[in-house]
């Protein structure tokens, strides 16, 4: 019987199921706090639009960039390295520039300056690269992506492009990739061998989330 199974020490799915509970009601509190998109103003879709621009178009691949460098378990690197993969063999960064100029929100320099703090908080966490606390950071990153799709879609149409190849790559759910994410996350977090303080485990999550918030709200 192994220590595990004889419960001595904690099994890696019991540690990694509460954390998927934490990033699920993360990502809902996010989507729920949304405004109506028929109740905002052209400029503010056109905000919203570009704000999302702003941060994502150059800083998701640095971002999946340092996770892959933190990450020590082959499970997590294979996952992440696939994500960059894609991200680089079909310009992500080229695509999103297309949706935002579609959409006649290409980020101005007070965009970018909106989201200068919250945005350097996050690279600033990215550059301690912990193992642990990046992988779960980047599920979440990745969790709401997905889900925001259709909502960022709506704004981008109410300004009257018709050009949704960015909103339509990145919004498929894809179970199998959840399910691969977590597991790398397990992996991740046998070979930390629980030495994440649980103080710590979420601040990337925090800084991530105050970054989306300011996105969606010119702050
Ligand atoms: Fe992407």
């Amino acid at each position: 019987m192994s220590a595990a199974s004889a419960g001595l020490i904690p099994s890696t799915e019991s540690m990694t199921a509460p954390i998927q509970v934490h990033i699920e009601r993360e990502i809902e509190a996010l989507l729920s706090s949304l405004p109506k998109p028929d109740e905002l103003s052209a400029e503010e879709r056109r905000g919203i639009i570009a704000r999302y621009t702003a941060v994502l178009e150059g800083n998701f691949i640095y971002w999946m960039t340092g996770a892959y460098i933190a990450a020590g378990s082959d499970a997590a690197r294979a996952k992440i390295l696939e994500n960059l993969h894609e991200e680089v063999r079909d310009s992500h960064p080229a695509m999103l520039r297309r949706f935002a100029l579609a959409a006649q929100a290409v980020p101005t320099d007070s965009d970018a300056t909106a989201v200068y703090d919250n945005l350097t908080n996050v690279r600033m966490f990215i550059v301690k690269l912990s193992p642990v606390p990046i992988v779960v950071t980047m599920a979440l990153l990745e969790g709401f992506i997905q889900r925001f799709m259709a909502y960022l879609a709506d704004l981008a149409r109410r300004q009257g492009s018709s050009a949704m190849e960015y909103t339509d790559v990145h919004g498929v759910c894809d179970v199998t990739h959840t399910l691969e994410l977590y597991r790398a996350l397990e992996a991740e977090m046998t070979l930390s061998n629980g030495s994440t303080p649980t103080d710590r485990m979420f601040e990337g999550v925090e800084l991530l989330r105050t970054l989306i918030q300011n996105v969606v709200v010119n702050q």
